[in-house]
This record gives structure tokens, C-alpha cells and sequence, in this order.
């Protein structure tokens, strides 16, 4: 099993969610949180006066899936939060020891399906 967090625009929430539903992958924690990437966050000019904001507001999204299902939900992620800007976000992908179901007692692939 892997973890994938994507770190995406906020305002792209909403589509990613659900074309991750469309192919099947439901279970997810979304989270709150404020980054930056290689442009340090976003600079503009006002009457001679620079203003900065480093960290700026995205959404992550985590999901746990099987190994073989991680590029495909990769691909989902990636045609559904791409608008071609700067700020798309990131992909990150991390092994997962175990998965369980708190209710049932499942164990692993069983857990998330
Ligand atoms: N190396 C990193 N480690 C952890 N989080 C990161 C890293 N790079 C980016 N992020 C997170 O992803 C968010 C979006 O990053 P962003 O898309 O701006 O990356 P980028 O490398 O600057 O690419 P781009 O040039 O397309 O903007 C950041 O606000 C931050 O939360
Ligand atoms: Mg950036």
C-alpha cells in the first residue's frame, strides 16, 4: 500500500474530488494547509511598496490505495488539479505498513477497499 498526498490549489478541490470518486477512490482526508514552492509564494508592487506572501493557502489531499492502483490515481490527481500555472502543486508518494478497518478488524488491501 502507498499514501498519496497531493498538495493542490484549493479552488481545484472540488473537480479532483470528484473524478478521484469517478475512479473509484473514495476514502479521503482532506487538510488545510499553506505552502510554498521554488517562487517562494507571490510578490506585488503597490506605489513603490513590495508585498510578499510566502506561504500561501492549498489543500492536501491524502489517500492510502494499493500499490498497483498508485499510478492511476496519480494520473486522476494530476488531469483533474492541473491548470497549467505556477502553484499546480506537488505529488508525494510513501509506503504504508498497515491499513485497519476500526470497525470490522480488517487488515490491510481489505481496509481500503
Ligand atoms: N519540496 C517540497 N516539500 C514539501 N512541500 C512542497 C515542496 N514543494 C512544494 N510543496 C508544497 O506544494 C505547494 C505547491 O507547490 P508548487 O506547485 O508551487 O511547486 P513548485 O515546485 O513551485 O512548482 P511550480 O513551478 O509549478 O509552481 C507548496 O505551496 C507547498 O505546500
Ligand atoms: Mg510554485
Amino acid at each position: 500500500m502507498k499514501m498519496v498526498h497531493a498538495i493542490i490549489k484549493p479552488e481545484k478541490v472540488e473537480d479532483v474530488k470528484r473524478a478521484l470518486e469517478s475512479a473509484g477512490f473514495v476514502g479521503i482526508t482532506v487538510y488545510e494547509v499553506r505552502g510554498r514552492g521554488r517562487q517562494l509564494g507571490i510578490s506585488w508592487r503597490v506605489r513603490g511598496h513590495e508585498y510578499r506572501v510566502d506561504m500561501l493557502p492549498k489543500l492536501k489531499i491524502e489517500l492510502v490505495v494499493p500499490d498497483e492502483e498508485v499510478e492511476r490515481a496519480v494520473k486522476v490527481i494530476m488531469e483533474s488539479a492541473r491548470t497549467g500555472d505556477i502553484g499546480d502543486g506537488k505529488i508525494f508518494i510513501l509506503p504504508i505498513d498497515q491499513a485497519i478497518r476500526i470497525r470490522t478488524g480488517e487488515s490491510g488491501i481489505e481496509a481500503i477497499k
